[in-house]
């Protein structure tokens, strides 16, 4: 396993998505086949499939430990058709949410538990934990406010419609994964203007995956 694995997390609308969507053009340019750029849940057929199940808004009756195990499932497909294989290639592999997301939200948000969700994921992911995760740093109410801003009534999943009170668990326990795992993560301040967060994002990447540039 030669290739990085570099992950983005954060709450909902702190920008990982609108940011990957910015720094995959310029990165591409440079590294072009020795990048791949995919997110969670999803990137493949089965796991597009059962993010389809997950974010479902008519699935209302979806028990709190079903999601997590979706979630798992779709990562450990995800994992072995998509990013192993471009890590075994030696790429760089940037990946939108992963482990710590459901360790937040199902762990921290369903209160299922942290420690049990880890585990569960664990035993998905075989512990393939990754190299670097870029964690975007936002207020919640920031990042509600902003989805609620910019998406219309269409676009909003099962997940984006939770309470307030839900969100703050997630950010909890954002913040105690990130103390956990102080080596591993790296901050960005997503209160920013967008050109900034997005300029620090590309600094971030260039310093962590040197051997590539
Ligand atoms: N720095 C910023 N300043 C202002 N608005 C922003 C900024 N970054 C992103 N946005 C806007 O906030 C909204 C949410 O961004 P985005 O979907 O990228 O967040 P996300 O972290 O991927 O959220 P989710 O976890 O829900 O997928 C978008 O409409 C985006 O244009
Ligand atoms: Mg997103």
């Amino acid at each position: 396993m030669n290739g990085k694995f570099i992950t983005f997390e954060g709450p909902d609308g702190a920008g990982k998505t609108s940011v990957m969507n910015e720094v995959v053009g310029p990165f591409k340019q440079q590294l072009g086949d020795r990048l791949l750029v995919t997110r969670e849940p999803g990137g493949n057929k089965i796991s597009e499939e059962i993010r389809h199940v997950i974010l479902d808004r008519q699935n209302t009756e979806m028990d709190y430990r079903t999601e997590a195990l979706l979630y798992a499932a779709a990562r450990r497909q995800h994992l072995v058709e998509t990013i192993l294989p471009a890590l075994n290639a030696g790429k760089l592999v940037l990946c939108d949410r992963y482990v710590d997301s459901s360790v937040a939200y199902q762990g921290a948000g369903r209160q299922i538990g942290m420690k049990q969700v880890y585990r569960m994921n664990e035993f998905a992911t075989e512990k393939r934990l990754p190299n670097k995760t870029i964690y975007f740093d936002i207020p919640v109410e920031v990042g509600l406010t902003r989805i609620a801003k910019h998406r219309d009534s269409t676009q909003i999943d099962r997940l984006d419609v939770e309470t307030t009170e839900f969100h703050k668990r997630v950010h909890q326990g954002y913040m105690a994964i990130r103390k956990k795992n102080a080596e591993r993560f790296v901050t960005i301040d997503a209160t920013q203007p967008f050109e900034r967060v997005v300029a620090d994002t590309i600094n971030v990447i260039r310093q962590i995956a040197s051997e590539y540039f």
